[in-house]
């Protein structure tokens, strides 16, 4: 029988709980403690965990050390680290100390963040953090929205919310259309599709030199589609593609949503968080101009996953999309100032989200956060400034929001072997496991792209992969010794 057992039930007695709860954090600081010694990625094939790890449920129960070990053993180490400070492709999490105990009290009290009445001091709280954001970006008062799984079920309950203010019959919704940036995150098309708006009715815009939506094109595009008997309804803004961090013009795409009557969204899932530094907020001037905003704290506010965020500058638009109000919940209707966070968007079950950015960002506080924001800012220009001093490299995006793309680009070789060369290096570069960078195309050329927000991240850390990505365009671009 497992260790601990209180009663013939699933009921732990304190001193057992305190035992394994003591057994699963001391697991947890020493992973977070060792990490600069750990790869930053390690993976096996589908057929080694299944061998490893698969097995039929246990019918007596195990002992709870040995699951543990298990765990310790065999489950954890296969996962690539994303709060290593060698951790530099995608858009890493790094989450706080504060932020990961956040999640554990959330799970630990179960509270239910659907409806008001059964949580309303952590319903208190993400209506806190909420306007917080909302001021952070420079919305007006009485923006507000809710805390969701991450930024692609923000984005697609802002699309749904669109659609239903754009009040589409069913025969008009075949000829809604959408717009956004060639540049735009998959999410967006995903959202477009889940909402219902048929395939070919999502315009991808054509981009500048610098990644941009191109406000002339999306101006055309609309009145073609106006002409064509189409009904334009949504643009879907960027503000730090995840390419290169680019930002659309921000102004001119309000502008032209007013004069339209569009409803205009901007994913800034993760430099929305940017805005608290200087340099972030100049550069995301007219975000607060937005009809609704997607944020994704798990990103660069330093929590762990899951934590996304839909901010409406009305949030009835949200309510009348997405509540609906049956018999058996009668009793938890929302009364007077209450909100009940299922009104607002898909789930009607879910966790306080809310807890872990409070308790991070209350016990650190903005200038910490800031900082360590400004800091993933200025290692990317730091990254940059080195690729750009050696001749070997050229950037293909300068750094902007913590992101920098570049190649190797030695001389006398043509595109395709310039892809060729570039994919080797990213591949050798990640096969060490000591980092993980990621590649990405910009205009059809291969791209390697690093990205500097883990907060452990340092700037000799920079110089390391730096090295490592030289030391690998030597040995691919030398022929082979025969
Ligand atoms: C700009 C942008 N938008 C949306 C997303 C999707 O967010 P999530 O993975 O949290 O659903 C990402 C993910 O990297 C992103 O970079």
């Amino acid at each position: 029988m497992p260790d601990g057992i209180l009663r013939s039930n699933l009921e732990l007695d304190d001193a057992a709980m305190r035992r394994m709860g003591h057994r699963v954090a001391d697991l947890v600081v020493d992973h977070l403690a060792s990490l600069r010694d750990e790869p930053a990625q390690q993976s096996l094939s589908r057929h080694d965990t299944e061998s490893l790890i698969s097995g039929p449920a246990s019918e007596d129960g195990c002992d709870f050390d040995d699951l543990m070990s298990f765990l310790r053993e065999r489950v954890f180490p296969y996962h690539a680290r994303e709060p290593h400070p060698h951790f530099m492709g995608y858009i890493p999490s790094s989450p706080t100390f504060p932020a990961v105990l956040g999640d554990w009290m959330a799970a630990g009290y179960n509270f239910f963040a659907g409806v008001w009445t059964v949580a309303s001091g952590p319903n208190q709280i993400e209506l806190t953090v909420l306007d917080w954001f909302r001021a952070w970006l420079g919305m007006p008062q009485g923006t507000s929205g809710l805390l969701t799984s991450g930024g692609s079920t923000a984005t697609l309950t802002a699309v749904v919310a669109a659609r239903h203010a754009a009040d589409a019959s069913a025969e008009k919704s075949a000829r809604l259309t959408l717009y956004t940036s060639e540049q735009a995150h998959s999410s967006v098309q995903r959202a477009a599709w889940i909402a219902g708006i048929p395939r070919g009715n999502v315009r991808s815009i054509a981009t500048d030199d610098r990644y941009r939506m191109r406000e002339d094109a999306l101006r055309r595009a609309i009145a073609d589609d106006r002409a064509a008997g189409f009904t334009p309804f949504l643009v879907v803004a960027s503000a730090g593609t995840t390419n290169t961090g680019a930002v659309d013009p921000l102004h001119a795409i309000a502008d032209l949503c007013a004069a339209e009557q569009l409803w205009m969204h901007v994913d800034a899932a993760y430099a929305g968080f940017a805005a608290l530094t200087r340099q972030g907020a100049t550069a995301l001037d007219g975000l607060g101009r937005a009809d609704s905003v997607t944020l994704d704290p798990h990103k660069w506010l330093f929590v762990p996953f899951e934590c996304g965020c839909l901010l409406a500058r009305d949030p009835r638009t949200l309510e009348e999309a997405f509540s609906v109000h049956p018999e058996y919940l009668t009793d938890v209707r929302a009364r007077d100032q209450d909100v009940n966070f299922a009104d607002y968007g898909e789930q009607l079950t879910r966790s306080s989200h809310a807890l872990k950015i409070w308790l991070s960002v209350q016990y650190f506080g903005v200038s910490e956060i800031r900082e360590a924001i400004a800091r993933g800012i200025h290692r990317a220009e730091y990254a940059e400034r080195l690729f750009a001093a050696n001749h070997d490299f050229e950037i293909l995006s300068p750094a902007q929001f913590g992101v920098v793309c570049f190649r190797a680009r030695p001389a006398d070789l043509d595109a395709p072997a310039l892809d060729a060369l570039n994919d080797r290096i990213n591949a050798r570069v990640n096969a060490t496991g000591r980092f993980l960078i990621s590649s990405t195309k910009l205009r059809g050329r291969f791209s390697l792209r690093l990205c500097t927000h883990v907060h452990r991240m340092t700037d000799a850390d920079i110089d390391e992969v730096y090295e490592a990505i030289v030391e690998a365009l030597r040995v691919e671009a030398s022929p082979p010794n025969h």
